[in-house]
């Protein structure tokens, strides 16, 4: 599906936007500037004066934050919180948002089957495998307008700003919108970029996946839109290496840089999540003619098995496991019943595979040992996903690294505790990952906010970042 606009709204749209960029650069000429300095290094072209006014690299700050703040208005709860769920209307009108404004950047705009957005620019090599970008835009309920969408609309202005420098790309450059960032609908998180990662799991559990109204994942794609075709879903798999390199620019949703005034964080790991479902079920009661003795507590088995998840997290001696019991459930739930049924949802992380795993393995024997002692049934314990870590590539780091000194901008390196997308990009290419400071590392929250300067900082990188990479 490409992007279909009246062509005199289009011109209006073009006029309007040039316009703008205009107005922001004009007088703009800065010849010391690191940055066209290493333009010019990278392009082998000087850096051309007589375009200076009006194709400068510096990045169009107001034109972002206007474009970060029209896409939060796109959200089905009041500002300024934001939500913008899989498939609904907003989430729809987003996408068509996002497609505008790459249409604008001069990308080539195509769909897959799931609603991947993919915008390409052709670099003068097109045979070679593109290096990519991006992020999601999905929003939780009441979460905040920067989390995935930096990395979006971050990424379209950076090659805004290497179009302006006068960069010409070897290997084309692609910007993706991925599907479905977070679980809130299906359940299902990096629905997009598991998919084209060529999860066969995820591509089996898809046809029978309902949302909580009972919409089949597939009846609400196709009413957005997408997977018209039997059975296509399987086109939305990409081949290893069918890029590059890709890198993410995202908030860091953590304190750490803003505490430490670091402009830049790169990326070394991405910490490996598992989800589990476990669901006891005891013999219930009332609670005062059941005698003690006599009791087999759904309840008191999932409360056992809650500070046993906590007891193995601690036992595995490393500082970067995690785990934690997010939902827990009894049923019927009433003050004078004892609980016949319990559910825990649990999810645990590491940067270590083996470790997690272990912690994994450990949670399961508990979980049986504690049914047994109580006399309850473990009715369930179903590991959702048990997804591997993922190391940035070298050679990206680098490329970060040297884009964060010749910007003269202050960089740490640092693991990524939440997941995203370039944890299944790491399956079928190089990856890297830039994080910019956030407001106190709130997310997922309408507190959540980045200074324009800190995003501008990331996308600066993340431009000079995506021109080594394409000349590689
Ligand atoms: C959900 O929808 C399916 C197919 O339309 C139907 O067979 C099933 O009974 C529904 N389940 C519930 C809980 O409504
Ligand atoms: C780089 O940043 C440092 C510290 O902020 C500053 O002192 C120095 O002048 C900057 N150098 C350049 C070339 O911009
Ligand atoms: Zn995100």
């Amino acid at each position: 599906m490409s992007l279909k606009l009246p062509p005199s709204l289009m011109l209006i749209f073009y006029v309007v936007l040039s316009l703008c960029s205009i107005y922001a650069v004009s007088g703009y000429k800065d010849v010391d500037d690191p940055a066209i300095r290493t333009m010019e290094e990278f392009s082998g072209y000087p850096f051309d004066e007589t375009h200076s006014n009006t194709q400068s690299l510096s990045v169009d700050a107001e034109n972002l934050q206007k474009q970060i703040d029209e896409l939060a208005t796109f959200s089905d709860t009041p500002a300024p919180s934001v939500t913008r769920v899989l498939y609904t209307e907003k989430d729809v009108i987003a996408r068509r948002y996002i497609k505008n404004i790459m249409g604008l950047a001069g990308l080539s705009v195509r769909e897959d089957a799931v609603g991947n957005i993919f915008g390409r620019w052709e670099g003068y090599e097109p045979d070679l495998a593109p290096v990519a970008s991006g992020s999601h835009i999905d929003a939780i309920p009441y979460s905040g307008k920067y989390d995935g969408v930096v990395g979006v609309l971050g990424a379209i202005e950076a090659i805004n700003v290497l179009r302006r420098s006068g960069f010409k790309p070897k290997r084309s450059l692609e910007i993706i919108m991925f599907t479905s960032e977070e679980p809130t609908r299906f359940g299902i998180s990096c629905l997009g970029s598991r998919l084209m990662a060529g999860s066969e799991m995820l591509l089996k559990a898809l046809e029978t996946t309902v949302d909580n109204q009972n919409i089949s994942f597939i009846d609400a794609a196709r009413s957005a839109g997408y997977a018209q075709e039997e059975n296509d879903l399987r086109s939305v798999f990409l081949k290893k290496g069918s890029y590059a390199a890709f890198v993410e620019l995202h908030i860091e949703q953590g304190p750490l840089l803003e505490e430490e005034g670091i402009s830049v964080g790169i990326v070394t790991a991405i910490a490996a999540p598992a989800s589990i479902k476990v669901d006891f079920k005891g013999g219930g009661g009332h609670a005062g003619a059941v005698l003690m003795p006599h009791r087999n507590d759904a309840g008191l088995a999932a409360a056992e098995l809650a500070l046993a998840v906590e007891k193995h997290v601690f036992d595995s001696g490393s500082i970067d496991t995690v785990g934690t019991v997010g939902i827990l459930d009894l049923h019927p739930r009433a003050i004078n019943s004892i609980p016949s049924k319990s559910h825990l949802e649990i999810d645990t992380r590491d940067i270590d595979e083996e470790r997690r795993n272990k912690v994994i393995e450990k949670i399961h024997e508990s979980a049986v040992s504690i049914a047994k002692k109580r006399g309850v049934r473990l009715a369930e314990f179903n590991i959702i996903n048990q997804d591997p870590p993922a190391l940035s590539d070298v050679s990206i780091i680098e490329a970060m690294k040297s884009a964060s000194k010749e910007l003269n901008l202050t960089h740490k390196l640092m693991i990524s505790r939440a997941y995203h997308d370039s944890l299944f990009m790491a399956r079928v290419s190089p990856m890297g990952m830039i994080f910019i400071p956030c407001f106190k590392g709130y997310s997922h929250r309408p507190e959540e906010f980045s200074l324009i300067e800190d995003i501008s900082n990331g996308v600066k990188v993340l431009a000079l970042t995506l021109a080594q990479l394409s000349l590689k």
